[in-house]
């Protein structure tokens, strides 16, 4: 079993079965791929709009009827059986082998081994959009008894779309269960009674009378009621503070309910779709423990730049697994899987920013900022990229790095490689030049080759501190 604040890079339906104990964990609060292939591939698209073909292809690609589907239907079926079986067999009998049927049956094999590791004290909320939310609820009353079905949370929000022949869909479904009703930790949280008597009225003491609370807060009384199922919480926009471009990242607001509602303080969640770690950053700031669990080297990197940011203090106590722990491993991930390698590089190892969409990057993998002072006032940044390279490379592979370092203004280039340069391209790094901070005491090649090897000998590029948290 895991420790608090623990990240685990793998596919969650293996790491719960092999490493979580029955009834561990006390809240599971999640947000899994919907079935709507569109959210989550964007980020992961290359330049020409190809789908990658790293291991969240393999994810997707079992939403199409396959042997991994025929065998998670099987399991449901033989292993599970009882109502989960029936159940199951009757949404195959009305949606055949379609990818939503897959979708279903690999959330069905997931959402019992979430049930089986929770405390009987313990609750699921599963995120699902309505494309999927209906048939989802079929397959938790029947894990989880219909009787302990507590709520379907709207999640609604505005953001820009343009003009369709249908309303405007602008909400989200959380699906809450609890493992036993008559168990379970909630607490309950308030909201005004209403817009209009938000502020009105003085009273001195909080008391509870016809399920509507009234507190006191320094001073000014607001009356307020237990919560509705309906939470009107902003989207996240492009500007918001903390936003780390993870495509299908949530508000932390959102996840903050969740977390004070059926948990305490000290209690374990855990994330296993945990994406960038909106539950897992929730979980932190309410002081309970978590482990996350994502399938993509990228998640995990976003992960530990946004704690590193928000938990600077606790920075060193995040545990890391399923990421490559000596150079043999790194080098195998650059031979099986080049795309998580290049992210394991450019969010792990060198903590830049992933330039993930891959929309003309031009040789660009990363990027990552850093203060040089005040220019007429505002604060002035410079800029250092990265190129990840886990194959073989030439002379010329070089060259066009120190192109692109120029065509994107970079003032520094970090050019990660798996073998050592010949002195041939060293020589060509070198004519980059050598760069000087305006006023940290800090001079550096331009443009340096960095030795994955390196990383696990302890030794980093040479660059100056940054906000290279912030992805
Ligand atoms: C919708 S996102 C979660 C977003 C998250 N709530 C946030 O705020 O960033 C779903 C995540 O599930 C991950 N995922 C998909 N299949 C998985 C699997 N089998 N095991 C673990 N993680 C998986 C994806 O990599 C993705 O990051």
């Amino acid at each position: 079993m895991y420790e608090n604040r623990t990240l685990v890079r793998g596919d969650n339906l293996e790491e719960m079965r092999k490493n979580f104990p029955d009834e561990c964990i006390d809240l599971i609060a999640t947000d899994p791929p919907f079935n709507s292939k569109r959210d989550y591939f964007v980020p992961f698209r290359d330049e020409h709009g190809r789908e990658p073909d790293t291991l969240v292809r393999a994810f997707t690609d079992t939403w199409r009827w396959g042997d991994a589907a025929e065998d998670a239907y099987e399991e449901l079926m033989v292993e599970v059986g009882g109502k989960v079986g029936d159940t199951i067999q009757g949404l195959r009998q009305f949606l055949n082998e379609t990818p939503m049927m897959a979708y279903l049956v690999m959330m069905g094999v997931r959402i019992v081994e979430m049930h089986r590791i929770l405390k009987n004290t313990g609750s699921l909320y599963l995120h699902c959009d309505p494309t999927a939310s209906h048939y989802l609820k079929i397959i938790l009353d029947a894990v989880f008894d219909a009787r302990n079905f507590m709520n379907e949370i709207v999640w609604a929000y505005h953001r820009w779309t343009g003009a369709t022949k249908h309303f405007q869909r602008m909400h989200d479904i959380i699906l809450f269960s609890t493992k036993d009703r008559n168990l379970s930790e909630f607490n309950i949280l308030t909201e005004p009674y209403s817009e209009k008597s938000k502020h009105k009225g003085k009273r001195k003491t909080a008391v509870q009378s016809n399920g509507i609370l009234e507190q006191t807060y320094t001073g000014d009384t607001r009356r307020e009621k237990a919560m509705r199922d309906v939470w009107e919480i902003s989207y996240l926009n492009s500007q918001a503070k903390e936003r780390v471009s993870y495509p299908t990242q949530k508000p932390i607001e959102l996840y903050k309910r969740i977390v004070a509602a059926s948990s305490n303080a000290g209690d374990l969640i855990l994330d296993p779709f945990c994406g960038c770690g909106t539950t897992l950053m929730a979980a932190e700031e309410l002081n309970r423990e978590w482990i996350g669990i994502d399938l993509t080297y990228l998640a995990i990197g976003a992960v530990e730049q946004q704690f590193e940011r928000l938990f600077p203090q606790h920075r060193d106590t995040v545990n890391i697994t399923g990421t490559p722990e000596n150079v043999e491993q790194a080098l195998e991930l650059a031979r099986t899987d080049p795309r998580s390698f290049e992210e394991w590089c450019v969010t792990h190892v060198l903590k830049f920013k992933s330039n993930a969409k891959r929309v003309a990057d031009g040789g660009i993998d990363g990027t990552f900022r850093f203060p040089i002072g005040r220019v007429r006032g505002r604060r002035a940044y410079g800029k250092a990229v990265a190129q990840v390279k886990g194959g073989n490379y030439t002379i010329g592979y070089i060259r066009d790095f120190r192109t692109a370092m120029q065509n994107v203004e970079a003032d520094l280039g970090i050019f990660v490689v798996t073998t050592p340069p010949t002195d041939g391209m060293r020589t060509e790094a070198a004519r980059a030049g050598t760069y000087r901070h305006p006023f940290l005491e800090m001079e550096a090649p331009r443009l340096q080759i960095y030795e994955v090897h390196d990383y696990f000998r302890d030794i980093l590029p040479r660059l100056p501190f940054g906000e290279r948290a912030v992805l």
